[in-house]
């Protein structure tokens, strides 16, 4: 047999697995939802390749972070490099460039729904390929109110999901003009610490030192503590930027805890940065992450423009579903049809497609299994109801439909029948 990929995985009708957040249901109902909040907060959907230029991510995402060495990147029979997108703001972006959306007047929303590629070492909540939505607005404003916004639309869709036990955590990482004399600051205070810390931050140290701030090791811990924290270098604008930011969430409502070492890992990132922590995923417990990354249109070659948004893992937000949300998923059809002849057959074949004209999902036993084994097959289904159809049936015009839970049948005409499902 030939198994699938290390780290990726098949999402399945529920019948099939045990695993919640492999269940295509859970999937749907994460997607649709959604699709709900977008309706209402008005962003259009975008869709772009899953296959892009390696240049794109190295310029958008940056080379000396943990993304970009974990990409899928294969050279094309012309020799060009080419990468499984790792995450989707850099193609976002690269298409709102590449078809002229910076000439609209106002914002530009958008949203995107897709698998993403890392090759990361897997463990729970941790795949090579995984679900993301995300969001990026686009255009001349960097006003914190857009970013006030798109959290408020957050938190509607966690409390529409009855997902509870996050928190959000805010900070700001600062511009090209306060960052670089803070990275000097910084690198001063890390140097001291050096021997104590780990490779990762050594090595961290020299190519990305911002990443060390963001390092998750035990035994860091006490000495990064002790480093001056970005959020408290910030230059007036950016200082502003933050409170205005901050003060909105508040007037909202909206809990939220200011991380001062929470840094993020793409180089694209300035000013505010944010993540939402879940308590059910253990290590991997990052459920949204998102930023503001201004200069990013005008890394990858566009005209200056704005940009905020962020990205959740699907698989991630299933798992912290309550296990009642999951375990209420059924998208199984409504009836399952058994006959006893050819006659029928025949009859249950234009029966079920008149039933499907009035919208009832139909199943029709095409196997002609005798009825017990039919019933048992309505059964693994997931049927709600199902009808036996003999000669009796067909001469007397009246259907009985047994409710596959409680056992209870029914004896209904079509009219009736298709009354019953619709209601
Ligand atoms: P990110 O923090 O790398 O940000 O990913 C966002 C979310 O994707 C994470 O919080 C997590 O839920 C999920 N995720 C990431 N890696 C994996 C993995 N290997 N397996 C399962 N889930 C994973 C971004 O991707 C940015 N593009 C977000 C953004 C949009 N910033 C601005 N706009």
């Amino acid at each position: 047999m030939i198994a699938r990929v290390r780290g990726t995985r098949d999402i399945l009708p529920a019948r099939f697995t045990q695993t919640v957040d492999a269940r295509i249901e859970a999937w749907n109902l994460i997607e649709s939802t959604a699709r709900e909040a977008f309706r209402r907060y008005g962003f259009e959907e975008i869709r772009t390749p899953i296959i892009e230029k390696t240049e794109l991510f190295e310029r958008g995402v940056g080379t000396e972070t943990d993304v970009n060495k974990e990409m899928y990147t294969f050279e094309d029979r012309d020799g060009e490099l080419i990468s499984l997108r790792p995450e989707q703001t850099a193609s976002t972006v690269r298409a709102y460039i590449e078809h002229g959306m910076f000439n609209q007047p106002g914002l530009v929303k958008l949203f995107y729904i897709g698998p993403q590629f890392r090759r990361e070492r897997p463990q729970k909540g941790r795949y090579r390929q995984f679900g993301q939505i995300g969001v990026e607005v686009l255009g001349q404003s960097d006003d914190p109110a857009i970013e006030a916004e798109v959290i408020e639309m957050l938190d509607w869709y966690l409390k529409q999901l009855g997902i509870t036990g996050t928190e959000l955590r805010v900070n700001s990482i600062g511009d090209e003009n306060c960052r670089p004399a803070y990275i000097q600051v910084l690198r001063d205070a890390i140097r001291e610490q050096l021997p104590n810390l780990c490779g990762n931050c050594n090595q961290r140290y020299e190519s990305n030192p911002l990443r060390v701030l963001d390092c998750k090791v035990e035994s860091c811990q006490p000495y990064l503590e002790k480093v001056p924290a970005i959020t408290d270098a910030l230059c007036e604008p950016c200082r502003t930027h933050f409170e205005r930011f901050t003060s909105l969430l508040d007037a909202s409502g909206i809990k939220f805890v200011i991380a001062k070492r929470l840094v993020r890992g793409f180089d694209y990132y300035m000013r505010t940065a944010f993540e939402i922590v879940g308590d059910q995923l253990g290590a991997q417990n990052s459920i949204v992450g998102g930023g503001r990354y201004d200069g990013l249109s005008q890394m990858l070659g566009g005209p200056p423009a704005k940009g905020f948004g962020f990205a959740f893992g699907i698989e991630r937000m299933i798992m912290s579903l309550p296990a009642s949300a999951a375990a209420n998923l059924n998208e199984m059809p409504a009836l399952f049809i058994a006959y006893i002849g050819e006659r029928a057959r025949d009859h249950s074949f234009a029966l079920s497609r008149r039933l499907r004209e009035a919208g009832i999902s139909t199943v029709v036993d095409l196997e002609g299994r005798k009825l017990k084994k039919a019933l048992a097959i309505a059964n693994s289904i997931g049927a709600r109801f199902a009808l036996i159809i003999g000669d009796n049936e067909i001469d007397s015009g009246a259907y009985v439909l047994r409710d596959m839970t409680s056992g209870e049948q029914r004896n209904l005409s079509e009219q009736d029948l298709i009354a019953a499902l619709t209601a």
